[in-house]
């Protein structure tokens, strides 16, 4: 059982017995017991991928879901319209798996892009993908309105890219980043896990070679999520690690008002040595300064489940309810009561923690 913690800002509120929204029934917003409310909908489009990074796919034996259990366009759509125009979603990220394999991605862009929210603005749209194949994909997601791009990068030594994600892809993945910039998608994330024992050697460089092109670098502290072998708490590189080797060759300010005591999430870096080297690093302390007081997001799986976190342990199935004929309103009912019991963190440093059940290529990152 995971451990209710009371959430700063928010003492005595919450938890389970709560009782429910006052109507929950014509939900507006997807509003939760710590008084949360979730404008960001993160979609996983499959589960498959192209790549099978060892922190998230084992080498074989994933079984991938069945075509039929995945939920179709049309259902995806719907869901997503009734995310946006009852639920007060806001912005959408389209995940995976990798979901550059899914072949309407381009259809399900342009539909969500056409949907208003509440405020009355188009849906911003962001896609993560580890870029294979983004270059000749990147014109009509530009035209169905995709926005912006995080791509995924590890390392920048071929023989350690290759080792990573089992695949022989580097040039591929940093042809992708090239191609982004040069359309203007702005900003061009890079998303980088550092592992111990694996790739701590390219701190530094990836972060040069980001400054270098103006594409915006983010670490990201490995999260037990992955196969089980693959995370201990007691040699994950941590957020301040990674800062103190970023130290050896920029000068770091913190680029946004630090929140409270914790430092800053986004850093302006300049190259010590290298002076013309300078822009904006992003580094994601996930475990080690969990920032799930302030998490506005919710999650729906290939398969139709809604999920209020990474690590929730359950989640909620729309896809009978779909499936046999439920309406918007109630799907919107039953999307805002399985948010409103959100707990109130992921719990990893909790002493009963378990990783959910679902792989992280299946959930969606
Ligand atoms: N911890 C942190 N980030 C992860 N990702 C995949 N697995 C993990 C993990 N265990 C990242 C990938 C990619 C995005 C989908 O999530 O590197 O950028
Ligand atoms: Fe594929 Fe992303 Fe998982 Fe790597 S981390 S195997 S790119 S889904």
């Amino acid at each position: 059982m995971t451990t209710q913690l009371p959430l700063p800002g928010f003492p005595g509120r919450g938890g389970p017995g709560t009782p429910p929204p006052p109507r929950i029934d014509g939900a507006r917003e997807l509003v939760d017991t710590y008084g949360r409310v979730a404008r960001d909908l993160r979609v996983s489009l499959t589960d498959r991928c192209n790549l099978r990074c060892t922190y998230c796919m084992p080498a074989e034996g994933l079984e991938w879901l069945p075509t039929e259990a995945s939920l179709t366009d049309e259902e995806v759509i719907r869901l997503i319209t009734i995310a946006v125009t009852r639920l007060g979603i806001r912005q959408i990220r389209f995940t995976g798996g990798e979901p550059l394999l899914r072949k309407s991605l381009e259809k399900i862009i342009a539909a969500t892009t056409a949907l208003r929210t509440d405020e009355g603005q188009p849906v911003s749209t962001a896609l993560t993908t580890n870029g294979l194949g983004l270059p000749r994909r990147l014109p009509g997601l530009q035209e169905a309105g995709l926005e912006r791009v995080n791509i995924s990068l590890d390392t920048l030594d071929r023989e350690r890219y290759t080792r990573l994600t089992r695949r022989d892809r580097l040039p591929d993945v940093l042809a992708a980043i090239d191609a982004a910039v040069a359309a203007g998608m702005h900003p061009v994330k890079v998303n980088s896990v550092i592992m111990p024992g694996v790739n701590e050697a390219d701190i530094v460089p990836l972060a040069e070679y980001c400054l270098d092109r103006g594409a915006q670098l983010r670490f990201i502290e490995q999260m037990p999520l992955g196969p089980r072998d693959k995370w201990r708490r007691e040699d994950m590189v941590t957020a301040d690690q990674i800062l103190e080797q970023l130290r050896t060759a920029f000068v770091l300010s913190p680029a946004e008002e630090p929140r409270g005591a914790a430092p800053a999430a986004l850093w302006e870096a300049r190259g010590v040595d290298k002076q013309e080297l300078h822009g904006s690093i992003g580094v994601i302390a996930s475990v080690t300064r969990p920032f799930c007081g302030d998490c506005d997001r919710t999650r729906l799986t290939t398969d139709g489940a809604i999920r209020t976190c990474l690590f929730s342990r359950t989640e909620t199935s729309l896809r009978e309810l779909i499936r046999g004929g439920a309406g918007d309103a109630e799907l919107a009912a039953i999307w805002a009561g399985a948010m409103w019991g959100k707990l109130p963190g992921h719990g990893i440093d909790d002493p009963g923690f378990l990783q959910p059940d679902r792989p992280m290529s299946a959930i969606g990152g």
